[in-house]
């Protein structure tokens, strides 16, 4: 690495050629006049950080302003996207450079998580980042969908101005699943997709869902229902598309109702992309997901996290009542011993036995183990989103 290069926050002179480094990295398309447009929108919130060599940049990453469900709770995330480096400045560190300023930034705006969809796991690794979830994509006969009823519900087109109702359907269905993992996106972006004539929406008192055509079949980006009988009329609306569309292509929990209503079952295949999750903020993380119901924690742990040592040292780790905290606390002999991506695993619901075996959690006791696993446990950790 050159001593020239420095991180800095991407300002409007090096967009052009922070377009050109993400060409040469992602490949072409996409329409640059919107790229730019939103791009401008990071930089001047300060989530677009680059790294310079000289007055030339030679690789940028951003920060999505995301919020996202752990245990029916939602908490401020991180999520990191775009991350680039130019093809003759790769393989001598300028990625983890610039990973090193987007968590210290993220600290900085006080995001407890971060995450991230990874194209190479090795990287983001090394800096504490493990498996949290995965994105689900079942895809199930139309025909199927098509005779599932619910003709006794309301159903009307949606547009631009529902929004924030969008937003609230979501939350409540979150909040009472105690859903681990999915998105809520700025409202301005769910503005924008239900501004988008390419999909279409439908909202019921209690549910709503987005859905647009893939290679002349359907795909359904959003569906939230509060009951069977309005599950079964979005999920018709969208069927009523069989006589030209023979399948739709479905983004959602591997739990969802759906799967238990369609009479055949979804296509063997389904396609699962995993994202990865870091704790920026381990007490604040801790203290604002939920819990199990009746889980009862007590127990010391200690952390090490080279990337971001406020996370590390002695602490007890408690539960109770639903609500977790992390407290510094005086070395124990049976602490139970994590790295950042350990942490982050368990946070996103990862068996202990897994993480033993995997060497990411070490000390405590068979019976802290059985804790661990009923306080973070839970619903399988999804998004349906991809960012
Ligand atoms: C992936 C990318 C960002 C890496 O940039 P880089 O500056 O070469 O990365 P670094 O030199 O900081 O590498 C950090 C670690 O990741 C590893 N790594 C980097 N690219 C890798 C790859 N393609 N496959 C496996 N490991 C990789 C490095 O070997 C290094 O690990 P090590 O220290 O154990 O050897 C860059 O190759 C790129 O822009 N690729 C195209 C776009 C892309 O895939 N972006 C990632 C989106 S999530």
């Amino acid at each position: 690495m050159t001593d020239a290069l420095r991180v800095v926050d991407v300002a409007e002179e090096h967009v052009d050629s922070a377009w050109q480094v993400r060409q040469r990295s992602f490949g072409p398309g996409g329409d640059k006049d919107e790229w730019r447009k939103t791009a401008l929108e990071f930089a001047q919130d300060g989530r677009y950080l680059g790294v310079l060599d000289g007055d030339e940049l030679v690789a940028a990453a951003r920060i999505w302003p995301f919020e996202q469900w752990w245990g029916g709770r939602r908490i401020p995330m991180a999520g990191v996207a775009g991350v680039v480096v130019a093809p003759e400045y790769r393989g001598r560190g300028v990625a983890s450079l610039l990973m090193r300023a987007v968590l210290k930034r993220s600290v900085e705006k006080g995001y407890p998580l971060s995450a991230l969809y990874p194209a190479t796991t090795v990287l983001y690794r090394h800096l504490g980042y493990e498996f949290g979830g995965g994105r689900y994509q079942f895809t199930f006969p139309a025909a199927d969908l098509r005779t599932l009823g619910g003709r006794g519900v309301q159903v009307r087109k949606a547009g631009k101005a529902d929004a924030q109702l969008f937003i609230e359907l979501a939350s409540k269905l979150h909040a009472a699943e105690r859903s681990n993992g999915p998105l809520i996106w700025p409202l301005s972006e769910v503005e924008s997709w239900l501004g988008d004539d390419d999909n279409f929406a439908y909202v019921a008192d209690d549910g709503f869902v987005v859905y647009n055509w893939s290679d002349g079949n359907l795909s359904v980006d959003e569906m939230v229902a509060g009951s069977e009988e309005t599950a079964r009329a979005l999920w018709a609306t969208v069927g009523s598309g069989a006589s030209i569309a023979r399948s739709v292509y479905v983004h959602t929990a591997p739990t969802d109702p759906v799967h238990l209503l369609a009479e055949h079952e979804a296509e063997a295949q389904a396609r699962v992309q995993r994202w990865m999750l870091r704790l920026i903020d381990a007490p604040a993380a801790i203290a604002q997901r939920g819990y199990a119901a009746g889980a009862v924690l007590d127990l010391s742990v200690r952390i090490e996290d080279a990337d971001l040592p406020a996370n590390a040292g002695d602490w007890r780790l408690s539960v109770a009542d639903g609500t977790g905290s992390l407290v510094a606390a005086e070395p124990a002999e049976d602490a139970v011993r994590l790295g950042a991506r350990g942490l982050a695993a368990l946070y996103a619901g990862t068996p202990v036995a897994a993480l033993r075996g995997a060497g990411l959690l070490s000390g405590g006791s068979a019976a802290a183990d059985a804790a661990l696993d009923n306080a973070f446990g839970g619903s399988t950790a999804y998004m349906i989103d991809y960012f």
